[in-house]
């Protein structure tokens, strides 16, 4: 029987969502490694429906280049990818995958915070180097956590989940975001605080905002020479959040102990000092990296694709189209 819908998807995604495309729709799903502009527009232009990652920038462009398209699937809860009011203008559904990676990410931004306070993978480096001399009274030594202060940028679903996770460190958690957040700040007795004050007051930020125009480079020179000389950075969210330049400026020169990045300002390009510093963890952007995870993102995107495909409402929509 001749599928009525065809489908681009982007890459491979986990099984658990191709089979629930396949059931209905034609796929055209691209296997090489990277996908170019023109291959992008080439594959699309007879699609009704497109399933896309968060590093496959859908512009005006792209959306205009496909009449029949309908729906733009994000593999991924961030859309920043995304032109949106382009998808909008054109009446095109945009949908992503919120909650189901909430704690996979909330887990690596703990993971790379103890990473990055303990000093995890310089002592790694050094044990592989064949430099580990024995026990010393200062060999490595970081930053503790118990009783100190987590400032969350970003208090939404993944920034709540991080800050939960303090409780067994007896944290005070300072938060900042456009409105209050009056769950937190029951469960976790967190306090709205104006951005500079947490700069200046955390010992760990852990950033956990969507990518606009607002917060591109939110965390620039200012906000880190704000920061203590011994607190350190943690971001999971979008790279363009920080400004990578000051960040490096600010890791050298001992403005702030340490950050670690799982998300790059122009992935997957790194700024070249980062590599070399040994105050920086780096991650390439696992935050929902889990087997779990993956699939059931994998199966939402495909649901939210379907849903509009047959006339209905997806799970979960970025945008409202009247
Ligand atoms: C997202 O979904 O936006 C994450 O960055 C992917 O891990």
């Amino acid at each position: 029987m001749k599928k009525k819908f065809r489908v681009f998807v982007t890459s491979r995604i986990p099984e658990a969502g191709l089979q629930i495309l396949a059931s209905k729709c034609e796929l055209d799903i691209f296997a090489d490694e990277k996908l170019t502009r023109t291959q992008f527009i080439r594959h699309l232009q007879d699609k009704d429906g497109l399933l896309c990652l968060l590093s496959n920038p859908v512009d005006s462009e792209i959306i205009d280049s496909a009449p029949r398209l309908k729906v733009i699937s994000n593999y991924a809860v961030g859309y920043n990818n995304i032109d949106i009011q382009a998808a909008t203008r054109r009446g095109i559904v945009v949908t992503n995958t919120p909650g189901v990676l909430t704690d996979a990410t909330a887990d690596l931004a703990w993971a790379l915070l103890l990473a990055v306070s303990r000093r995890i993978v310089e002592g790694d480096r050094m044990m592989r180097r064949g430099d580990y001399r024995g026990w010393e009274p200062q060999l490595l030594l970081g930053q503790d956590l118990k009783d100190k202060t987590l400032g969350i940028l970003g208090a939404g679903r993944i920034g709540s989940a991080v800050a939960r996770r303090s409780v067994g460190w007896n944290m005070q958690v300072l938060y900042f975001d456009r409105k209050r957040n009056p769950d937190l700040e029951e469960k976790v007795n967190a306090r709205f605080t104006p951005l500079n004050q947490l700069f200046a007051y955390s010992d760990f930020i852990s950033i956990h905002l969507p990518l606009t125009a607002e917060t591109n480079h939110l965390v620039d020179e200012k906000a880190l020479r704000r920061m203590k000389s011994t607190a350190c950075l943690v971001n999971t969210a979008r790279g363009p959040i920080v400004d990578e330049a000051a960040l490096v400026r600010a890791l050298k020169e001992g403005w702030i102990a340490g950050a670690a990045l799982d998300v790059f300002e122009n992935e997957p390009e790194i700024h070249p000092e980062l590599k070399s510093l040994n105050n920086a963890v780096l991650t390439p952007h696992i935050g929902s990296a889990t087997v779990g995870t993956r699939n059931a993102m994998a199966k939402i995107a495909a649901e939210n694709l379907l849903a509009v495909l047959a006339g209905g409402k997806p799970r979960f929509p970025v945008n409202h189209i009247g």
